[in-house]
């Protein structure tokens, strides 16, 4: 089976209250907003953003019965995300079907968007907790920072891998470290707790997005669920190619640029340049660091006594730096 599987096997009272309070949590009197919440929610996903918040909040002994209607919160940011980072790479399929902007166009895309994004802050607002409110929209103002910072950089050749790193870091990370961190924060379990769960979620989500970086040259569409090969066809420079380069002849560099960055490359010489970046050795090195992220997640999570929910953290962050889709 696969190892996710296993992991939700285990979590499943979890993911079936999760994937409950989504479908509740999604109604409206419009039907469109419930097809396309439907279509970009329901039935696929991982919910891995909404377990890890429940996980932390089982970890801080939160006794409170609105764990999993808080949950969603996460699911709601992420699909909300996905559907305006959709929109804006022109994307066809999300989540192993077509994408709801292929489906119903951009405008409703955006709106669906919308719709969810406020859906979040609506039910963050409702805990009356204004720590937990201010985690979750600064989290979501950063990972629209992230966004646009990867918006000034597409078909910048020069990105750096510390340039890479904000980026992933502010899209991605931030909001695995907000669902971890808003456990603590609604159990007031203090700074340590909190300092400790949001560096497992930071930690954790840089190594999820290196993976799916990585996943990008090396997987299938039918494994990883979406096309592979399309950040370079989007001009989005990701590490494979940032550490590619670095071993290269400058002479070398600057034609794949010219070529890459002009829209003269055919479909040859996307396949030639994946399989230079699969022959340099970039996609071992990225692992290697991947490894030394998600270690740097375990030692976060070493201060907290052991218990169950943390060691499902712990095989979750296993399972991440492990994953082939
Ligand atoms: C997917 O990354 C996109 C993100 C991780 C973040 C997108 C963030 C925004 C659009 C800003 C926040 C907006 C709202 C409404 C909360 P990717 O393009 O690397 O992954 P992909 O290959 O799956 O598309
Ligand atoms: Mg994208």
């Amino acid at each position: 089976m696969d190892p996710y599987d296993l992991i939700l096997n285990q979590n499943k009272e979890h993911f079936d209250r999760i994937n409950e309070e989504l479908k509740k949590a999604l109604s409206s009197r419009v039907s469109l907003i419930e097809d396309i919440g439907s279509h970009s929610l329901l039935g696929c996903g991982k919910r891995l953003r909404p377990l890890l918040f429940v996980l932390s909040c089982n970890l801080c002994e939160y006794e409170g019965e609105n764990i999993y209607e808080l949950a969603t919160i996460f699911e709601f940011i992420h699909t909300a995300s996905l559907l305006h980072d959709d929109v804006l790479d022109n994307a066809d399929v999300r989540r192993k079907k077509p994408s709801a902007n292929h489906i119903w166009g951009n405008h409703a895309a955006v709106l669906e968007g919308d719709f969810l994004y406020l859906k979040s802050t609506s039910i963050a607002l409702g805990t009356s907790n204004l720590s937990l409110f201010k985690r979750v929209t600064t989290t979501t103002a950063q990972m629209t920072e992230g966004q646009i910072m990867e918006l000034m950089n597409t078909h910048n050749w020069k990105t750096t891998q510390e340039e890479y790193m904000d980026i992933i870091t502010s899209k991605t990370a931030v909001l695995m470290s907000a669902a971890c961190a808003c456990g603590a924060i609604l159990s007031g379990s203090g700074p340590e707790t909190e300092a400790a769960l949001s560096g497992f979620g930071l930690n954790l989500g840089i190594v999820f997005q290196l993976i799916d970086d990585l996943l990008d040259y090396t997987s299938s569409q039918e494994e990883f669920g979406k096309p592979v090969g399309k950040d370079l066809k989007e001009g989005k420079i990701t590490l494979p190619l940032i550490y590619t380069l670095a071993g290269l002849e400058r002479s070398e560099r600057d034609r794949l640029e010219v070529l890459f960055k002009n829209g003269n490359a055919d479909e040859e010489e996307y396949g030639k340049l994946i399989s230079l970046v699969n022959e340099k050795g970039a996609l071992g090195q990225i692992r290697h660091k991947a490894r030394s992220y998600a270690d740097k997640a375990a030692r976060s999570l070493a201060v907290l006594p052991d218990s169950d929910p943390k060691k499902t953290l712990l095989e979750l962050n296993g399972y991440i730096i492990d994953r082939i889709y």
